[in-house]
């Protein structure tokens, strides 16, 4: 060990490289492994449910249109976004997505808290034709999604497989989730979709 110094390291490129990618793998380990086994970032926040066949559909919808593009739900826990947008987000929050919504680009705003935010009637109106009610907005319009039926049929293998990804939904909510879906449409859907997201935690201001 005598011989074992900064001066042999500092010398020794190939000795350096692999000490230098223990300690941050290490380090790296450390931070990132508890987290699979913290009740925080793998337990839904208190009173989170499930998303509904109606919502679920509507999330993929969502997810169809590509609204991430413009849209992130991730509040940062800093001031400026807090005051805009609510209490910020935890990870407690997205234990049910699948995949989650998380992201930064942010044409428009955040949606993490858009939930209970305007009415259904003003979701409607926007989506079909954001200028009606925000005239200086450059969102596209979807005024297809009114005119898109949805399929009662097509919610049982997704519940299915969200239950499989750890979705605790029972064999009762999936038989019976059809139901929920007959004559509605895709607008109905993506409004029921915006209108829970972010409201297991209530907002602080
Ligand atoms: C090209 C970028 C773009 C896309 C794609 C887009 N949006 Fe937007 N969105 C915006 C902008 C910009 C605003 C802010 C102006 C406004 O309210 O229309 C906005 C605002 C919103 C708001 C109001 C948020 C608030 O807090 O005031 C909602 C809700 C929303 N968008 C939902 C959607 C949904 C759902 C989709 C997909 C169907 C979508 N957006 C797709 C750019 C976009």
């Amino acid at each position: 060990m005598r011989n074992f110094t900064h001066d042999l390291i500092e010398r020794n490129v190939g000795l350096l490289l692999v000490l230098v990618i223990l300690t941050i793998s290490v380090g790296g380990l450390v931070e990132i492994v508890p987290l699979f086994f913290q009740k925080s970032t793998t337990q839904p926040v208190d009173g989170m449910k499930p998303y509904t066949a109606l919502q679920l559909t509507g999330r993929d919808v969502y997810l169809r249109e590509g609204c991430y593009a413009c849209h992130s739900q991730m509040i940062r826990p800093f001031r400026a976004e807090t005051e805009r947008f609510g209490h910020y987000s935890v990870a407690g929050e997205s234990v049910y997505d699948h995949p989650f919504q998380w992201g930064s680009k942010r044409t428009g705003p955040d949606l993490a808290r858009v939930g209970g935010r305007y009415s259904d009637s003003w979701h409607k109106d926007h989506l079909n034709d954001p200028r009606s009610v925000v005239p200086e907005s450059n969102m596209p319009s979807y005024s297809w999604l009114a005119k898109g039926k949805l399929d009662p049929d097509s919610i049982v293998p997704k519940f299915r497989a969200m239950k499989m990804l750890g979705v605790p939904y029972t064999e009762q909510q999936i038989t019976e989730a059809s139901a929920e879906l007959v004559d509605k449409t895709e607008l109905d859907a993506l409004i029921a979709y915006l209108q829970v997201l972010g409201t297991a935690i209530k907002n602080k201001n």
